[in-house]
């Protein structure tokens, strides 16, 4: 079964925008790197003021295969090139691990 991997990220006031920007720039980055199966920004609305980057990955190995790799060391080097305004969006981070249990998606009644 499928691991989900979720980085809790700490944003200052007014940067979520360069967040979400940075986010959008470099989705297409991930989409070919083996072992990955999804991932959302998830920008928060209640209860907690923190995004969630949950990703979801074939097993453990492939999470860490990516962790290691060039290509995650280059996207998480400095914040990149910035759409607007310079420096890290995110201020702090937490790392949550999960394996999927049961999962259910809609289908067509
Ligand atoms: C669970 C997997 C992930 C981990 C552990 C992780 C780790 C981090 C950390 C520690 C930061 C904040 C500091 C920094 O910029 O280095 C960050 C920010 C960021 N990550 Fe990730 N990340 C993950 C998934 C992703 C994915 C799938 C993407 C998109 C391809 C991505 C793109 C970015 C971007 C654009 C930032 C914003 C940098 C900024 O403006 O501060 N990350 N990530």
């Amino acid at each position: 079964m499928s691991v989900v991997k979720i980085n809790v990220i700490e944003v200052p006031e007014g940067r979520g925008g360069v967040l979400e920007q940075r986010f959008a720039a470099r989705a297409g980055e991930v989409e070919t790197v083996d072992g990955f199966e999804s991932f959302d920004l998830l920008r928060p609305t209640e209860g907690t003021d923190r995004y969630l980057v949950v990703t979801r990955w074939r097993d453990e190995a492939a999470f860490q295969a990516w962790l290691s790799s060039a290509a995650f060391q280059r996207g998480h080097a400095s914040g990149g090139p910035a759409p607007s305004g310079d420096g890290p969006a995110a201020v702090g981070s937490e790392l949550w691990g999960f394996e999927v249990v049961t999962s259910a998606a809609a289908r067509p009644a």
